[in-house]
């Protein structure tokens, strides 16, 4: 038994996490169990059949239900081993493990190591004197020589990161908003309280954790600067403020000391069976991100490969990205990949529906762990939000960028409310989506053209398809940037699958598969045909064929 460990555990894996699809189903927004119009635990749980027999997911990602202000999404935690009374009870939470593992679906819990609400109790000692035992549980700083805050670090929700204390005539760190102090993770009093509430959750049947922004955790110990951008370059695939734009985020993140936390953290969670740590981590070159897999594979099981969502929607230039990662990740290592999520736009209105589709295919056939936001598998779009009914404090900041319009609520039917609550339309959490009777579930699942069915195939096939989950990737056909089409196969055994996706407007023969079945189709009534000479994609589609090995030809890379 290590030092880490309270428990001792068999450290035999079963892998469960490279074959499962992870849905993330962000609390607030999924479905109100009580009627208060904010999504809980009992709505999650409610929805428990949808995840695993309709649409057929393996993991749940809940998102934070911790004791919190709420100002962030429930990222702002007071109090890290209770659960925020809006989303439930501890009770609650006991029950959504039990009626999830019933169905074999694991749950994923948030780990929010990086910060903590202003109210939380170690904050609120830590803020009230200078030589409070709990003040170096926090990042605190003289103001610079001449005045003013240490030094010239922005946030992602904007402005300074350092807010001065009246009180103690010190700074604090904040790295997100003024009311998301950040932890002192050098401190080594921090670590160990920390690692504690990871094993609160674990030993509660927690199947394993999101570690929320997990690059960030070590800063630079000298607190030097961050280089200004000479020209700000914001980040359209993710919804920051403009000043985080205007530097180089060099020092304010991502120390090389942060793998040996994350190692710590990493420690805990390898004392349980069976669990797992995830990490979010910024898009950022591949070969930074293969290092939080660890050379021995002891960081992270799986961090985020963000880098995708943040490649132009381009055949050539996704497919030189997913080489390049393939390259730079460690032997054995598994990505979890993402298309999305809940701080950045939706899917479908970055991509338009007809591409969103192509991006079902692609996301669920390639090598990795696949993560969806849930909707998406409905082809939810942003929706506008009037500045009255906004919950995202980020949006508040001047200048500021909300994220609600992509948190709007699951449409789960076409009448009240969409069926998320039996609340007032003025209490809903956030308002339901304006096209409701076109994206709902209820409408989708009875029709086979929709992008519920879609989703639906695709995970159905998946499950009875080792090629898909664990076969061995291969690019087919050598694409250049200006070209629309790129086709993979993923084998295992004697089993090929070949995915053709095609990203454009046009009509593109393929000229690698010559044979096999057509197994699934963003077009429909393609499905269970043979393939003759050639393979012809309409535009818009992407097929996933079943090829025996004489059916294409020798590929090109
Ligand atoms: C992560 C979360 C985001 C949150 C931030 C601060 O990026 O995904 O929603 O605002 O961390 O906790
Ligand atoms: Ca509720």
């Amino acid at each position: 038994m290590n030092m880490y460990c309270r428990t001792t555990a068999d450290a035999e894996s079963s892998l469960w996490w490279q074959r499962a699809v992870i849905y993330e189903n962000h609390l607030p927004s999924f479905r109100d169990g009580n009627g208060d119009g904010i999504g809980d635990l009992v709505g999650l749980t409610m929805s428990l059949d949808y995840l695993s027999d309709a649409l057929g997911v393996d993991a749940v990602w809940v998102g934070p239900f911790y004791r919190s202000p709420l100002l962030d999404q429930g990222y702002d935690i007071s109090d890290h081993c209770d659960v925020e009374p809006v989303f439930g009870t501890m009770a609650d939470f006991d029950r959504l493990i039990v009626e999830a593992h019933l169905r074999s679906i694991r749950v994923i819990v948030d780990f929010v190591p990086n910060h903590t609400s202003d109210q939380h109790p170690w904050f609120v000692e830590s803020r009230s004197s200078r030589s409070n035992a709990h003040r170096d549980w926090y990042v605190w700083r003289d103001p610079a020589v001449g005045g003013g805050p240490p030094n010239n670090w922005t946030s992602e929700a904007g402005g300074s990161v350092w807010e001065l204390d009246d009180l103690t005539g010190q700074y604090y760190l904040h790295s997100h908003l003024i009311e998301q102090p950040d932890l002192n993770w050098r401190n080594a009093e921090v670590r160990g309280a920390m690692l504690d509430v990871l094993r609160f959750w674990l030993d509660r049947g927690a199947d394993g954790v999101r570690i929320d922004v997990a690059h960030m955790l070590m800063k630079d110990p000298e607190f030097r600067d961050n280089p200004v951008r000479e020209i700000p370059e914001v980040n359209e695939y993710d919804l920051q403020h403009a000043d985080f734009a205007t530097q180089h985020h060099i020092n304010d993140r991502g120390h090389r000391d942060v793998f040996d936390v994350l190692r710590e953290i990493r420690r805990v969670v390898d004392c349980y069976p069976d669990r797992i740590c995830i990490g979010e981590i910024e898009g950022m070159p591949w070969a930074d991100w293969a290092k939080y897999f660890g050379e021995q594979l002891d960081v992270l099981h799986m961090p985020f490969a963000f880098r995708l969502i943040e490649t132009p929607w381009q055949a050539g230039a996704l497919a030189d990205e997913v080489d390049a990662m393939l390259d730079a990740a460690p032997a054995d290592a598994w990505a979890v990949l993402a298309l999305g999520n809940h701080d950045r736009p939706r899917l479908a209105s970055r991509l338009g529906q007809a591409q969103a589709r192509v991006a079902a295919i692609m996301l669920l056939t390639l090598p990795g762990t696949p993560t969806l936001l849930y909707g998406d598998e409905l082809g939810l779009e942003d929706q506008p939000v009037p500045a009255e009914r906004q919950r995202d404090r980020f949006a508040r900041m001047v200048g500021g960028v909300s994220r609600d319009p992509t948190r709007t609520p699951m449409p789960w039917t076409s009448g009240r409310n969409g069926g998320f609550s039996e609340a007032d339309e003025r209490l809903l959490w956030l308002p339901i989506s304006k096209r409701l009777t076109e994206v709902a579930v209820s409408t989708q699942i009875e029709d086979d053209s929709s992008s519920l069915a879609l989703y639906r195939r695709v995970l159905a096939l998946r499950r009875r398809s080792p090629a898909l989950t664990s076969g061995a990737y291969r690019r087919l056909v050598p694409v250049t940037p200006n070209e629309d089409v790129w086709v993979y196969e993923r084998g295992v055994g004697e089993e090929r699958k070949v995915v053709a996706l095609n990203f454009g407007q046009r009509w593109q023969r393929t000229e690698v598969i010559t044979g096999g079945e057509v197994v699934v189709s963003t077009v429909l009534g393609r499905e269970g045909r043979a393939v003759a000479e050639r393979l012809e994609l309409a535009p818009n589609e992407a097929v996933i064929v079943n090829t025996g090995a004489a059916h294409h030809r020798t590929e090109s890379k």
